[in-house]
């Protein structure tokens, strides 16, 4: 772990030096907080609970947040640096990293540690399958075969996710590739020109007799507020040197979605700073985009670099949340400020940055390879009343089913390429993400962004909301996005504790219940790995091989759904069965010829044979 003492110490003399006289900073009163570096190969954590105060220096008027609350947060094991959120984990492109997690929590609270954005194997990928029981200390391992990119890590605890997030389980996770040429070019002095931007929406439950915050809330109305925090501090404020700046910005919201701009203007901004952004979550764009305001929804990120040069010693540029209609968003947005930047000449990166490179990554392209197989999925539910009024409390699903954690919703063969239609029937957004891939969206069709103006993008026109390698991208209301991705590596058992997870990254629908999962197998295992679930009994079809029509014959249950795999798992066709499958005849004529698996799921039971097509 590093720590900047060069910083720290002339930190110290910005304080004296400016005091009270900086006036409108005066509205931004606490310090940002820039979570330490960890670096490895080895990165033992503790998952422990805290006593955190979000507003130190009382920017908050209307009640007393200046009080310590019981949080949870990560730390390297030994420190106790962190008290909400974690350090920064480093790790190079190519390298090994070894992780020793211990789960310190209180209550004997269980936990998982999800790596947001990584291609690493299932059983790390530290989704509701790998829980770190109390007491106990997880140990994976993996080396990063990822590109340079932003990525973060949180809890993923089945059914509890927005619980441990919002006490502060979560953190930013950086890859890295020092030895890349253009990263020369780039900022990258942590905590001097590259910065760490967490951005969450939060509610304190206010006591009202004694007007404190004594507990954080994670219910659907935040006793005061919702409050914005950068860093887990509000009101936060962060000095800048006068040069240029990359901000790596999560949105780690449990909620909420923040379209962003910067300006030197307190609230509802009109003139905008040049936002480059060079990356997104996935990666390194082509080129920097310029924009003056960019939506980032709940669980993205994206990389900016903003040139302070342009400013005087002492001035504030603010970042604000500008307007987000309320299909997109919960809760209005008006146009606040949540942070000021303070640009100040005594900060001295060892590696100043004095302009924007023309081109970052010019061999990005298209991920290559035929589609081998194309899904849809619906997103859809209501997401119910709460007693206080406000919606989304779920239950919203995933083609009208929610998260079964022994339920393999998809397979998906190893090394291809697929692509997914995601069609959004709910009049809420939702922030679709899929682990282990980086995708990249090829159509979408409806609202975006902000707006409320319907559009049709393609692949060759998209806007920068959509562009580059993604792993969330927001569908907002009734619209359908489509991406490619490549299924790459790591190919497991055909198991559900082998899942990989899809769902919409608003923590309150992934709970209830908005996720499913998928595996990614070998092709030579998928008849054996069907016929190996447990619940798999014998589907007697004839005849065998087939040429023009299946029939039936054994005891099934009535109501159910005939499907036929390739042997790679590739899905070709289903039938809706609504009877008894022996009265049925199936047409086969349409099926190209080979090896096929014929599968009958109805209610809770499952069928399975192989079949010959000739
Ligand atoms: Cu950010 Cu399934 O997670
Ligand atoms: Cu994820
Ligand atoms: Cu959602």
């Amino acid at each position: 772990m590093k720590t900047n003492l060069t910083r720290a110490a002339s930190l110290l003399a910005f304080s004296a030096l400016f005091g009270s006289s900086a006036l409108q900073a005066q509205q931004f009163v606490n310090e940002i907080p820039i979570p330490p570096a960890m670096t490895g190969p080895n990165y033992l954590i503790s998952i422990e609970s805290g006593s955190h105060n979000f507003d130190p220096n009382g920017f908050i008027t209307t009640f007393n947040l200046n009080v310590p609350l019981a949080t949870y947060c990560y730390n390297e094991q030994g420190s106790s640096a962190m008290s909400y959120l974690g350090p920064t984990l480093v790790i190079n492109e190519g390298d090994s990293a070894h992780f020793e997690i211990e789960n310190n929590l209180p209550n004997l609270d269980s936990t998982t540690v999800h790596w947001h954005g990584l291609n690493i194997p299932a059983e790390m990928d530290g989704g509701p399958h790998q829980v770190i029981e109390n007491g106990d200390t997880w140990q994976p391992k993996f080396r990063m075969i990822d590109l340079p990119q932003t990525a973060w890590y949180h809890t993923h605890l089945m059914g509890r996710t927005t619980d441990q997030v919002i006490l502060g389980l979560a953190g930013m996770l950086l890859v890295k590739d020092p030895t890349a040429p253009i990263e020369s070019q780039l900022p990258n002095d942590y905590g001097f020109n590259d910065f760490p931007i967490i951005i969450q929406e939060k509610g304190f439950l206010l006591d009202t007799f004694t007007n404190t915050a004594t507990a954080i809330k994670a219910g659907e109305h935040p006793g005061n507020g919702p409050q914005t925090l950068v860093n887990g501090v509000v009101g936060g404020y962060l000095r800048v040197p006068p040069e240029m700046v990359r901000l790596r910005i999560l949105n780690g919201s449990p909620r909420k979605q923040f379209n962003i701009g910067l300006s030197t203007q307190l609230n509802d901004p009109t003139n905008f700073a040049q936002m480059h952004m060079i990356a997104t979550g996935g990666g390194y764009l082509p080129n920097p985009i310029i924009v003056d305001s960019t939506m980032i929804s709940v669980g993205d990120r994206r990389e900016f670099m903003i040139d302070f040069s342009l400013y005087a010693n002492g001035d504030t540029v603010y970042l604000s949340n500008l307007d987000v209609p309320l299909g997109a968003n919960y809760g209005t947005t008006d146009g606040e400020a949540l942070m000021a930047f303070i640009v100040w000449d005594s900060i001295f990166p060892p590696n100043p940055i004095v302009t924007v490179p023309a081109s970052i990554n010019p061999s990005y392209a298209l991920a290559p390879g035929p589609i081998f197989q194309s899904r849809e999925k619906h997103l859809n539910g209501q997401g119910g009343m709460t007693p206080g009024g406000g919606g989304g409390q779920g239950p919203w699903l995933i083609d009208s089913t929610g998260m079964d954690m022994m339920v393999i919703n998809d397979t998906v063969l190893v090394n291809t390429k697929e692509s997914w239609k995601i069609v959004n029937n709910t009049n809420k957004s939702h922030p679709f993400h899929i682990h282990k891939v980086q995708f990249q969206v090829t159509e979408y069709h409806g609202k975006y962004g902000a707006g409320n103006d319907s559009m049709d993008f393609t692949f060759a026109n998209l806007p920068p909301e959509m562009v580059g390698f993604k792993d969330v991208q927001m569908v907002r209301e009734h619209a359908t996005m489509t991406f490619v991705a490549r299924f790459d590596s790591f190919p497991s058992l055909f198991q559900p504790n082998m899942g990989y997870m899809y769902h919409c990254h608003i923590l309150t629908h992934e709970d209830m219940d908005m996720m499913h999962q998928f595996v990614v197998i070998d092709s030579l295992d998928f008849y054996t790995a069907m016929i190996s679930m447990p619940e798999t009994e014998k589907l007697i079809a004839y005849p065998n091989p087939a040429t023009n029509s299946v029939a039936f014959t054994g005891d099934y249950q009535d109501q159910g759904m005939l499907r036929i795999y390739d042997l790679t798992g590739r899905f070709i066709r289903e039938y809706e069965i609504n009877g008894n499958l022996t009265d049925y005849t199936i047409n086969v004529q349409e099926v190209p010829r080979g090896m096929f698996v014929l599968e009958y799921t109805s209610g809770q039971k499952r069928y399975v044979q192989k079949i010959s097509l000739q």
